[in-house]
């Protein structure tokens, strides 16, 4: 799959907040870019970062198979990622994971029919505090309920999608309520 123009115009922009000789901090932020216009890192885009951040390709590879928000395989528009660790268990994250393979015909590491939604039980996500929680593409749902589930994809569905919970409880919203 040839890379789209749109791609390189802002892989530029990315490159260009670098120092010459630092291009390769572009590595991360440009496969985020690689991954919300292509859905996933495809082998064609793994080189052509390289080529773009004048890395290599044990480098690409190393941060693409390390980090799990990194996709490396084709998968749905919409990524769940469900922490499936000790703390969210603790508040009910497992009957929630099952909801939501009911609710999309799907068990961890699927993708639905229609491509939209790819589930993924990963390790801690870094809210422990508020689990159990998930987070879809880039956007972190905490302190989920079967209910508050059925909003978020329901939301995705109709093309209205929940507001992300603020990762900051100080800032206010943790309630998953759409705010604006
Ligand atoms: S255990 Fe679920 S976010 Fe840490």
């Amino acid at each position: 799959m040839p890379i789209p123009e749109t791609l390189k115009k802002k892989a530029e922009e990315i490159v260009f907040r670098y120092p010459e000789e630092k291009r390769q901090s572009a590595l991360i932020p440009l496969l985020f870019e690689v991954q919300r216009e292509l859905g996933w890192i495809t082998p064609e885009a793994e080189e052509w970062v390289v080529e773009t951040c004048g890395s290599t390709s044990v480098k690409v590879r190393e941060i693409i198979t390390f980090y799990s928000m990194m996709r490396a395989e084709p998968c749905g528009k919409f990524l769940i990622q469900f922490c499936q660790n000790i703390a969210c268990c603790l508040t009910g994250g497992e009957e929630i994971q099952h909801h939501i393979e009911e609710k999309l015909g799907i068990h961890p590491g699927e993708t639905t029919k229609d491509g939209m939604f790819t589930l993924k039980c990963v390790e801690c996500l870094g809210g422990c505090s508020w689990g159990p929680m998930m987070v879809v593409n880039e956007d972190q749902y905490f302190q989920l309920t079967v209910d508050k589930v059925d909003r978020i994809i329901n939301g995705i569905k109709a093309g209205e999608p929940v507001l992300p919970d603020n990762p900051t409880p100080l800032l206010g919203n943790v309630s998953g309520e759409r705010t604006a």
